[in-house]
């Protein structure tokens, strides 16, 4: 976790490294902090807080001059989150200054070494040895800040991308990447480093994304230098040409990320069938699949392996998986998957889903799941990043960025792109008509206005948020495909209301919940019109007796339930594999209201991140 920033070139540092960093806060942000050089002296701040408590501390403590700074928002690991622990870390000399995202496992003995030959410490933080470390070697050997760079990180064990600077050269950067993301924007004689190209996109579409063990020597005035950390190999700069731009990564109107992203999922959905799904021609197209159909085919199994919200997108893909291709699925959270010594054979098929592509523990899994010779297959976000290089093939759900900490349009995204896989290989197997096929597509693409649809009982959903804004438990229950919205629901209620909430199988209530449902407590219930349906009634009917308060997602024309409801949030009548995409709208925009309604910062809820590059 964490973000990092930095900039080499003819213009002002500062803006640029503060605005990164706002931009990069979903990473962390517990801690900011800002180095810039002025052409003779360092000036560094740094401050326990958000970005926007860097700025007024650097305006009032610092001259914000310089055409070199790096910066550094933070999500704590080693050492509570203080001014003290905060990055950037100089060296003891004061000549070198780092920011780090990541963790060095083996610090300690690192910092044993260092404290015997005199060097000492004032932060808790393995960064603070790192750079020192760096000193050393290079003071040592007598080399240039590249070479002290590589030899110190061949002697760490565990996972970063630093960005390190000397003050007594500073016309250079070094960088250097093993397990967390770095990307280097390349403009006329000028360099961004940033942990996604966020930070720098307004300047150039041009960037570098290092691949692991790589480092990178930005010198002005000549070409970057790329050389491998382990064997000092050259290695060739690709240069990418990105698609993002800056309306994506701004709120657009909106008062918050999450809501903003909430409202763009028509369009993120429409994103990414466009070009695969053909219903008129009966054909879904996905070039990532398409030389590796006989993988997915003859496969023994799918293990789908995620974390958090991509783990629920993983829950409803077995469902679509076995109902619609009859390939069986399982699916696993990564962090138990990658130490539980799994049985995986050549022939198992492992898809890993991840918004990011940077989670640690589902990068695990994907090197576990390889070396045992599965296939596997990613279904990312991110364009580039650490899991889409790191799988056989894959597919980008193309939602866009996604900058709310808690996840929403990359869930339904994921959902679609993984029904879209699960129909392809339906089709192929001939589990379907040629007419059912052409229906199935008709119908998945008329969702994006079904989404719009349900968007619409946003003011509904604000009153009914309001009523229980104050609750302090909340029970979610679904079942089939809408079990795991179920779990979903829970998650963004928690995740951003701290209001403890737990999702179940609508069915299982009995075996336990059911103890706890009195007259405070409210009850989500997804009792949409296919798929259980009457099962699912007689469950709001237990939770009815029981005084229990019931919100229940239903389909347009529904009656039984509203009798007996509280409150009924409407979504357009779907095949029952599709409710999933609608029948979590109306929850992530309860969650939304409920959480603004408590003074919760939505888009960056305490103790969470973005991006979990640690395990
Ligand atoms: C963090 C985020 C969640 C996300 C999970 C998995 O916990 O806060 O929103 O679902 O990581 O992330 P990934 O990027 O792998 O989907």
């Amino acid at each position: 976790m964490c973000g990092i920033v930095g900039y080499i070139g003819h213009r002002d540092a500062y803006p640029i490294v503060i605005k990164g960093l706002q931009r990069l806060e979903y990473r962390g942000y517990d801690s900011a902090g800002i180095a810039l050089y002025d052409g003779a002296s360092v000036n560094l701040c740094k401050t326990k807080g958000k970005v926007e408590d860097l700025k007024k501390k650097a305006k009032s403590e610092i001259s914000l001059s310089g055409n070199l700074g790096i910066g550094h928002t933070r999500w704590a690991t080693h050492g509570v989150p203080n001014d003290v622990n905060s990055h950037p870390h100089y060296s003891n000399s004061g000549d070198l200054v780092i920011i780090h995202n990541g963790i060095i496992e083996n610090y300690e003995s690192i910092k044993k070494e260092l404290i015997k030959r005199g060097y000492t410490f004032e932060s808790d933080t393995d960064t603070e040895v790192l750079v020192n470390l760096i000193e050393e070697v290079k003071l040592k050997e007598n080399v240039m800040l590249g070479q002290a760079v590589q030899i110190a990180l061949n002697e760490v064990v565990g996972a970063y991308a630093i960005a390190v600077f000397d003050k007594k050269k500073p016309d250079e950067i070094v960088v250097a990447k093993l397990g967390s993301p770095l990307a280097i924007g390349i403009g006329d004689n000028e360099f961004f480093i940033a942990s996604d190209a966020s930070p720098f996109i307004e300047f150039t579409n041009n960037a570098i994304y290092l691949e692991d063990e790589e480092m990178a020597i930005i010198r002005l005035g000549k070409e970057i230098k790329l050389r491998k950390i382990k064997n000092d190999a050259v290695a060739y700069p690709n240069i990418l040409e990105l698609q993002m731009n800056i309306e994506e990564i701004e709120k657009g109107g909106f008062d918050h990320f999450m809501l903003k992203e909430i409202y763009e999922q028509p369009r993120a959905i429409l994103d990414t069938y466009r070009g695969r799904l053909l219903a008129k021609q009966g054909i879904v197209k996905m070039a990532g699949i398409d030389q590796h159909l006989d993988k997915f085919l003859n496969a023994n199994r799918i293990i789908i392996v995620a974390c958090g919200t991509s783990w629920h997108a993983g829950l409803v893909a077995e469902y679509i998986f076995e109902n619609l291709a009859r390939i069986p699925v399982e699916v696993e959270y990564a962090s138990e998957f990658r130490y539980r010594n799994p049985i995986i054979t050549e022939n198992d098929v492992v898809i890993a889903i991840s918004q990011s592509g940077e989670t640690a523990d589902t990068l695990a899994a994907i090197k576990l799941a390889k070396e045992n010779g599965a296939f596997v297959f990613g279904v990312c976000n991110v364009v580039g990043s650490s899991i889409a290089r790191e799988t056989h093939a894959g597919a980008y759900t193309h939602a866009g960025p996604e900058i709310g900490v808690a996840s929403t349009k990359a869930f339904t995204t994921q959902i679609t792109v993984l029904t879209l896989l699960a129909l392809k290989l339906a089709k192929e197997k001939e589990l379907f008509t040629d007419s059912q096929f052409h229906e199935y597509l008709t119908e998945l693409e008329t969702i994006p206005s079904k989404v719009e649809k349900a968007l619409e009982s946003n003011p509904l959903i604000e009153i009914i948020a309001d009523v229980y804004k104050d609750s302090t438990n909340c029970l979610y229950l679904g079942r089939g495909y809408n079990f795991p919205v179920a779990l979903e629901g829970a998650l963004k209620l928690k995740e951003i209301s701290y209001i403890h909430a737990e999702g179940y199988p609508a069915a299982e209530m009995k075996h336990g919940p059911i103890a706890l449902i009195d007259e405070h407590m409210p009850v989500f219930v997804i009792a949409t019109n296919k798929g259980h349906y009457e099962k699912v009634v007689s469950n709001i009917q237990e939770i009815k007796s029981r005084k229990g308060k019931i919100i229940a997602i239903v389909t347009e024309g529904d009656v039984q339930v509203k009798e007996l409801a509280d409150h009924c949030i409407e979504i357009p009548e779907t095949f029952e594999s599709l409710t999933p995409l609608l029948t979590t709208i109306p929850l992530q925009l309860l969650s939304y209201h409920i959480a603004v309604m408590r003074n919760c910062n939505v888009d960056q809820p305490r103790n969470l991140a973005k991006s979990v590059t640690v395990e």
